[in-house]
């Protein structure tokens, strides 16, 4: 078994972005409009009108300010509320390649690596453009790449679970180079009719290079002294959409098929089983909690990532020791921690220690222990 590295990160941001006062402004339009339309079977009392948004409740209660997204012009219409996409043919790349590509690279160029050298890809996100051939398949095609690809899904935790299968992987010496690639484009699944949810979600692609500590081109590149994974099954974050839908033999509520959760209760069960998480994994290293430097945490929502923290330190923690991306980029889903230790990682001395840390649906919590070398 070789020690591993993560050498190089990556990112991918769209150009579009929207701040929580355009969002609230084309909801608050648009829920208007859906309540006037349906005044008489809500004063009949068949229905109940919807409620409108609120610019400061999206900041008390989640942390986010702004967003970016694929295309600004479709989620801000009052009449869609949804993105544009252009429909593209079988001989172009999938969007989700191309944002893939573009991490990719950003992260290659970090590693010292080029394309060629890449042997495995793991595509690993929340949502994936078509069932197949495999979203990887057509990056290691459009790199130039060699070995083996594939996809896989595990919702938020997706890259902390992709990281352990390619640490794994290089490990046991069935990949020399391997890339794991979030490319979430949340706007396709975010519910943006929805006061609950239209505030939460945001687009980006991030990519990591997980290589063997020894043939590593770059210094600082941070070694991999642990991946811990852990499940439990939990209704509390839900998405149905999927190629059964089709079959049912009752249609399904239009909501039911895009991101849905109940908020509350997965903020109550997920910071505890996150806390317990990561402290037992830094103990089975034979590390203690005050040893770490910089929790790369999930970003979903600011005052469960204190809370987190918190837990685990003993202690507040300073903005240094878990850096916030999420007022800027919103959840990104699997790319959110990965966002924020491409950010924040450029400062942490050789040996210090960090953590990475996803969670969300399924329930599904993943961590990788860290050391700058
Ligand atoms: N604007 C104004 N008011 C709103 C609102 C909005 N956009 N959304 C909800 N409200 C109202 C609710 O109707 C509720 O009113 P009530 O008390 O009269 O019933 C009140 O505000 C509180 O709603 P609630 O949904 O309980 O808010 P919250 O404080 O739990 O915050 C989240 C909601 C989603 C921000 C928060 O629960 C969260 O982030 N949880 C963690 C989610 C998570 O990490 N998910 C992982 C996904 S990968």
């Amino acid at each position: 078994m070789q020690d591993c590295v993560i050498s190089g990160t990556g990112l991918w941001v769209p150009n579009d972005r929207i701040s929580n006062a355009e969002l609230v402004a084309s909801l608050t339009a648009a829920t208007e409009r859906w309540n006037l339309e349906h005044k008489a079977e809500i004063e009949a009392g068949v229905r109940e009108p919807r409620d409108l948004p609120s610019e400061r409740f999206i900041v008390k209660a989640s942390g986010v300010e702004s967003r970016y997204v694929i295309d600004r012009r479709g989620v801000l219409d009052p009449e869609r509320l949804r993105p544009h996409l252009r429909t593209r043919g079988e001989d172009e790349p999938g969007i989700q390649c191309e944002i893939s590509v573009a991490a990719i690279r950003g992260a290659l160029d970090r590693a010292g690596r080029r394309p060629e050298e890449v042997d495995a890809v793991l595509v690993a996100c929340s949502n994936l453009q078509r069932a197949y051939p495999a979203v990887a398949i057509e990056v290691q095609d459009a790199l130039g790449a060699s070995g083996w690809a594939y996809d896989l899904n595990v919702a938020c935790s997706s890259a902390t679970f992709g990281i352990q299968a390619a640490v794994d992987a290089v490990a046991r010496g069935h990949a020399r180079c391997a890339v794991v690639v979030n490319p979430e484009l949340t706007s396709g699944h975010t519910n943006f009719e929805l006061r609950d949810y239209h505030f939460i979600f945001g687009d980006a692609c991030t990519a990591v290079v997980i290589e063997p500590a020894a043939t590593c081109a770059v210094e600082g590149a941070f070694e991999v002294l642990g991946t811990r994974l852990a499940t439990r099954f939990s209704n509390n974050i839900r998405n149905d959409f999927g190629f059964l839908n089709r079959c049912e033999d009752e249609p399904r509520e239009p909501h039911e098929l895009l991101f849905r959760q109940n908020g509350r209760k997965v903020f109550r069960e997920v910071c505890p089983m996150v806390a317990e998480l990561i402290t037992d994994h830094l103990r089975e290293l034979g590390l203690e909690p005050s040893q770490l430097k910089r929790m790369w945490l999930h970003q979903a929502n600011l005052a469960m990532n204190q809370l987190i923290a918190k837990t685990v330190l003993g202690r507040p923690a300073g903005p240094d020791e878990a850096p916030v991306i999420l007022d800027e980029f919103a959840n990104t889903s699997s790319a959110g921690s990965v966002i924020a230790f491409h950010r924040h990682q450029g400062d942490l001395a050789p040996g210090d220690l960090g953590v990475l840390c996803s969670f969300g649906a399924g329930y599904s919590i993943g961590s990788v222990v860290l050391r700058r070398r």
